[in-house]
């Protein structure tokens, strides 16, 4: 909270969890809830909010409902009249004012935290962050320990994340504590840590605030608070932004770690934090360099797990550098800068790139599956196209697909009876009446939405295999068709249904 210090937050850590829990009732009571605002505020001040626009969300809440107070204070960063605030928090207003969320002068109250309805998993939450910066294109500078609320980023990591139940899990990284809400709802304990006093000080309110008692935070960098220690589900988004790391930091972006080095140490160090079988996932940037592909330096970082890392994007380096200082509030149009001190900046960043010879950031995701085989899978692609939201269950699925092949001999491969997935969908590609197909696509309508180019057979196969016939049956069949060779087919064939399987296409029974 500004003006509150960490020192006496920790001091008053039971009375701040009891406004919070008080907080959370009375929001509850206004109806302050995801749908709730976005009611109140109508689809197009609602997609202008989006946009940094709070003009049209003002017009559409002068009613002084409850939900309309709340709103206009927090979302809209709008001064609120103090008698419509005392009736949207009963008799919060001194407190929280005290606590440092608001603050009053004479007939007004004023944000100085966000606080905002998160719809999550089928539950309403909130999530007290710091203010958003640069609403109407105010400067969007921010203190170095700026506290994020729900970022896209945050979003992404949160629907990648595996969510079955297991026992305990970690949010390296915390910020508001997001991650570890979400953790919250399907680990029996959860461990969040941050090097910001103000990140943990916020997620421990936002724990009271959401009434989840199996949240343990705590304070260091990196591993260090949980050295020795063992998880099932590790997730985090790291201050991953690749930069020289010299000059002022943003403690929720920069390391204080040169380029990439702060993603490689997580990745490095996530076997040991893991449990035999547990999942570690990293949202990620990651350096392209000229003189080696990134799957391959990636790779490199990784050991005694399966991983499933997907490149989703790649970001040229001027787009990328002009991203991170207009975030810091750098550009001259929307902060501090003059064009001068701008280009100052670019250009350094920039000859720091090519001096690191690198040609290109990507932005993926690294999924971890620790295993003492000793023959772990490691697949990193590129996909940069739309995926089903949440990813999540379709990364669970990948990893226990390897785990499952792993166990499986080409013998039993062949006895058994995979399914094809139901939303499968054949495209066969061709000139206009040709007699055969010049390609044959097979594509997935659900998950990954995979996209996988086959040959006839590998379409006769998918086709034919319903769950009753086996792999060794229908491969036997095509043989006696195509008038092969049965074994060669076979020998030929196992390693693709394989990689059918891994991806997704098939279903082992
Ligand atoms: C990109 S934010 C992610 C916040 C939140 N987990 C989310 O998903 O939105 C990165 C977080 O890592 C924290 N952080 C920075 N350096 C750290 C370090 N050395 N060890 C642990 N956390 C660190 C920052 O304070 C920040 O809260």
């Amino acid at each position: 909270m500004r003006g509150t210090s960490p020192d006496r937050v920790g001091q008053d850590r039971a009375g701040q969890r009891e406004l919070a829990r008080e907080l959370g009732e009375a929001l509850g009571r206004a109806g302050f809830t995801y749908d709730g605002v976005a009611a109140a505020l109508g689809p197009v001040a609602h997609a202008a909010l989006s946009r940094n626009e709070t003009l049209p969300g003002l017009r559409a809440t002068r009613g002084g409902s409850p939900v309309e107070t709340l709103t206009r204070l927090w979302l809209l960063q709008a001064p609120a009249r103090v008698e419509d605030v005392e009736r949207a928090l009963p008799g919060l207003l001194d407190r929280l004012c005290t606590a440092g969320l608001l603050e009053r002068s004479i007939g007004e109250v004023r944000a100085r935290v966000d606080v905002r309805p998160y719809a999550a998993d089928d539950a309403d939450l909130w999530v007290a962050s710091d203010l958003t910066p640069g609403l109407d294109g105010a400067p969007a500078q921010v203190r170095t320990d700026h506290v994020l609320g729900i970022s896209s980023a945050a979003t992404s990591l949160a629907q990648l994340t595996r969510r079955t139940p297991v026992g305990r899990s970690l949010d390296l990284g915390t910020g508001c504590g997001v991650q570890a809400l979400h953790l919250a709802t399907h680990s029996t304990e959860v461990v969040a840590t941050d090097v910001n006093e103000r990140a943990l000080w916020l997620t421990r309110f936002n724990a009271a605030l959401n009434g989840v008692d199996n949240l343990d935070v705590r304070a260091g960098s990196f591993f260090e608070p949980v050295a020795d220690e063992q998880f099932d589900l590790v997730a985090t988004n790291p201050p991953f932004v690749i930069s020289p790391a010299t000059g002022e930091q943003l403690v929720y972006r920069d390391s204080g770690l040169p380029g990439d080095r702060v993603v490689e140490h997580i990745v490095r160090g996530l076997p040991g934090l893991l449990t035999p079988g547990g999942t570690g996932q990293v949202l990620a940037n990651w350096t392209i360099n000229a003189d080696q592909p990134w799957d391959e330096r990636l790779a490199g970082w990784i050991e005694g797990c399966d991983a499933w890392v997907v490149q989703r994007e790649v970001i040229d380096l001027p787009s990328y550098v002009e991203l991170w200082l207009k975030d810091a509030g750098l550009h001259p149009a929307t902060g501090t800068l003059g064009a001068e001190e701008y280009h100052r900046r670019y250009d350094t960043w920039l000859s720091w790139f090519e001096e690191q010879g690198a040609e290109g950031v990507g932005f993926g995701w690294i999924n971890l599956r620790r295993t003492d085989a000793a023959d772990p899978v490691l697949r990193l692609e590129e996909w940069p196209f739309d995926v089903e939201q949440p990813i999540g269950p379709e990364v669970a699925g990948f990893l226990d697909r390897v785990e499952a092949l792993r166990g499986t001999s080409d013998e039993a491969l062949l006895a058994s009876a995979p399914v094809a997935r139901v939303d499968l969908r054949q495209e066969t590609h061709g000139a206009p009446g040709a007699e055969d197909p010049e390609e044959i696509v097979v594509r997935q309508q659900r998950g990954l939405r995979r996209a996988r180019r086959v040959d006839t057979v590998e379409a006769a196969l998918v086709g034919a295999l319903d769950g009753e016939l086996t792999v060794g049956q229908v491969l036997g069949a095509l043989a006696e068709l195509l008038e092969g060779d049965e074994e060669e087919l076979r020998s030929a064939y196992v390693p693709v249904v394989r990689e059918l399987v891994t991806e997704g296409f098939l279903q082992l029974p």
